[in-house]
């Protein structure tokens, strides 16, 4: 097990009756006065805009309001909102939606306190060191920003989607009610379901040897979502299934599944190969769902690297999909592994999820956009359970058609 340092400080308010505590779980960070930040209109529509405006006006929180956040959200509203943030000195900005809206809030809180403009946060030509708390009801388990260290932003000028990490902006309070998820489209729950499970396989699948305590809830984590994500296709408001798929967001990418598997203590685990995959597929396609491109691209990565350790994906497919070899031939090891891969891939499209590119709209002519991008984001080589060359970026990719 290597060293690690693990520290989740976001308080979790969750179940049924957590929408109304928003108020007094804001009022006592301290607030008087937020940002609220939402969608493109789902909060709005399904009345849990007003159940979380009322909440605060119950509680003597001010507030002023930007909506408009898109899928992959974009910069420049990012920068509308440390206007409105720095006009109303606003002491906490509070994010209402999913990973699109809880990153705008993160990135508004970071970059109203700062000199310099917000997108140099993301090109890394400064460093978060001021921050104003956030804070989040989340509406859709999928991106795990509740709880993360992370925030992606997209750059459509430049065609870029960075992200950038610090544990200043993780989310002092979620709150956390899996009834709201109730409204969510079937392809919306199953693009967040793909997206945990592949925040999991991301550090599952890092350099690091076997870390059995760690190993066991990466696992225990895929099982219950694949269980959940059966359940909630079938009847979309079976709350123990929906409970169980937002809790599995968090744990899935609040680092609890990185414990030991990091290269180093400063570092989280995993190379993040598929996410920097996707990340610049919906960087050039902003139309592209974060994980309806990941079904396609992490099955893809795993069955173009897994030869690098075989074991790693042996202990996967017996612990995940209960997949054993009967010997420890070569033949018998790819049979296997390619079985657990197919089945991993099988689980994405019963749910509705593509399985090429060609089912997301997109072309191989276009794979040459993405590597040059990615050689910008990422440098070369990139990733660590088998690092990645440009040339081998492009066979996943043209793999996917
Ligand atoms: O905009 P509205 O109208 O609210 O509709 C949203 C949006 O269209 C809809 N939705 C959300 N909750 C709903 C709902 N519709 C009905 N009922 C509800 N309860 O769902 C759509 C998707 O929302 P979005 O926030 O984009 O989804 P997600 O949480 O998957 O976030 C994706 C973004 O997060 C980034 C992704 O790259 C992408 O930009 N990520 C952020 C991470 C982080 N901060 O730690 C890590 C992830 O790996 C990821 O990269
Ligand atoms: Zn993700």
């Amino acid at each position: 097990m290597n060293d690690f340092v693990f520290q989740s400080p976001t308080r979790f308010v969750f179940g049924k009756s957590a929408i109304e505590r928003t108020g007094e779980e804001v009022a006592a960070l301290g607030s008087k006065r937020v940002l609220l930040v939402y969608g493109g209109g789902s909060a709005r529509r399904t009345g849990l805009l007003s159940r979380v405006e009322d909440s605060l006006a119950k509680a003597g929180v001010a507030y002023v309001e930007l909506g408009g956040v898109r899928p992959n959200p974009e910069v420049d509203l990012v920068r509308q909102g440390i206007e409105v943030a720095r006009a109303n000195s606003v002491g906490l900005v509070l994010g209402v939606g999913g990973g699109s809206v809880i990153d705008s809030a993160k990135a508004i809180a970071f970059g109203a306190p700062a000199p310099c403009d917000v997108w140099d946060f993301f090109s890394g030509k400064a460093k978060v060191t001021k921050c104003l708390p956030v804070a989040c009801v989340l509406t859709i388990p999928a991106a795990g920003s509740e709880a993360s260290s992370s925030c992606v932003i997209s750059n459509d000028e430049l065609c870029l989607k960075k992200g950038t990490n610090g544990d200043a902006f993780r989310p002092k309070v979620a709150i956390m009610d899996p009834t709201v998820t109730f409204t969510l489209p079937a392809y919306q729950t199953a693009a967040g379901v793909t997206d945990m499970i592949c925040h999991v396989c991301e550090r599952y699948f890092s350099a690091a040897g076997p870390v059995p305590v760690t190993d066991s809830i990466c696992c225990g984590i895929i099982r219950s979502v694949i269980e959940a994500a059966v359940r909630v296709s079938h009847t979309p408001d079976d709350y123990d299934a929906r409970a169980t798929i937002m809790w599995a967001g968090t744990l899935a990418h609040n680092d609890l599944c990185g414990c030991g598997r990091g290269a180093s203590i400063e570092k989280r685990a995993g190379g993040w190969e598929s996410h920097g995959l996707e990340h610049e597929v919906s960087a050039h396609r902003p139309e592209v769902t974060h994980g309806a491109g990941l079904a396609v691209i992490l099955p893809a990565w795993m069955r173009y690297v897994w030869r690098a350790n075989p074991d790693r994906f042996l202990a996967f497919a017996r612990d995940v999909f209960g997949i054993e070899p009967r010997d420890t031939t070569l033949e018998e090891t790819e049979r296997v592994v390619t079985s657990a891969i197919g089945s991993l891939q099988d689980f994405f499209a019963s749910i509705g999820m593509p399985r090429d590119f060609e089912g997301l709209g997109l072309s191989p002519d276009e794979v040459d956009g993405w590597v040059e991008t990615l050689r910008e984001n990422k440098g070369e080589p990139f990733g660590e359970f088998r690092p990645l060359t440009m040339e081998d970026a492009r066979a996943i990719y043209l793999s996917c058609f």
